[in-house]
């Protein structure tokens, strides 16, 4: 059985005060996470070690960060290495958000050496792909989505593979207040699971957690989680919200 992952995506959002208070409220509320079934906090790389401390006592709860670079160390000035984060005792990282590959120019060839030094260091890459509005009205989204997964991940093998955690963002979802339909949702998750299995086989595609994001809220959350491909969310305004994200945790 794969794994659901609900995962909370902070981005720039929160002064200290703000973060305390909200990993406080996830720390303590009654939370529906087990085995199968895990919460993921990407907080700004300030709070990263005060989010272990404060969710560090439930092992499903787990914390991100929301970026690293693709070199082991070294006079890179502001970036943040896997080895940095490894020491603090971080497991996830958040590769690829459409933001980074915007704003930062991060292309497929540079997202593949992220993901390999992430893998190196037993770092699970919580991979994000998704397409921009006019390639959703060209109809041509399979494709383009199909394209980011074989250039960042494809020149993996199928133990390698199976480590990732990918996450569809819909561009013109995100943000936006516009989710995707859960038929939408369902088709993407299908179309890349597919993908996945021409490449590595049903059984390996079977097994890796794909999750939604973009405009995710209570209320959406139950009926997309419902899909049978969609296996959890990646939520950001929302998950700055206490009662909120913690309605979609137990979603
Ligand atoms: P919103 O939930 O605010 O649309 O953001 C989605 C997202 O980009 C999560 O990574």
């Amino acid at each position: 059985m794969r794994k659901k992952v609900i995962a909370a995506n902070w981005k720039m959002n929160g002064t200290l005060e703000q973060a305390n208070s909200l990993l406080d409220a996830f720390a303590s509320a009654p939370l529906t996470v087990n085995e199968s079934k895990i919460a993921v906090f990407a907080v700004p790389a300030p709070y990263l070690m005060l989010a272990k401390e404060k969710l560090g006592g439930n092992p499903y709860l787990q914390v991100a960060a929301q970026n690293c670079y693709s070199k082991k160390s070294g006079a890179y000035t502001g970036e943040i290495s896997v080895e940095i984060l490894k020491s603090i005792g971080i497991d996830y990282v958040v590769l690829g958000h459409s933001e980074r590959r915007e704003y930062f120019s991060e292309s497929n060839a540079f997202l593949a050496d992220k993901v390999n030094i992430c893998l190196e260091f037993g770092i699970t890459p919580i991979f994000c792909c998704g397409e921009p509005l006019e390639i959703r009205e060209a109809e041509t989204q399979n494709t383009f989505v199909a394209k980011q997964l074989e250039e960042s991940l494809f020149h993996l093998s199928a133990e390698e593979i199976s480590k990732i955690i990918i996450a569809y963002e819909p561009i013109w979802a995100i943000g936006t207040g516009k989710t995707a339909s859960n038929q939408q949702a369902q088709e993407m998750h299908e179309s890349i699971r597919s993908v996945l299995a021409a490449k590595y086989g049903a059984k390996v595609a079977n097994e890796i957690p794909i999750l939604y994001g973009g405009s995710v809220k209570a209320s959406s959350a139950v009926e997309l989680f419902a899909q049978p491909d969609v296996d959890g969310g990646l939520v950001g305004g929302a998950s700055l919200i206490a009662d909120e994200f913690i309605k979609i945790i137990n979603a």
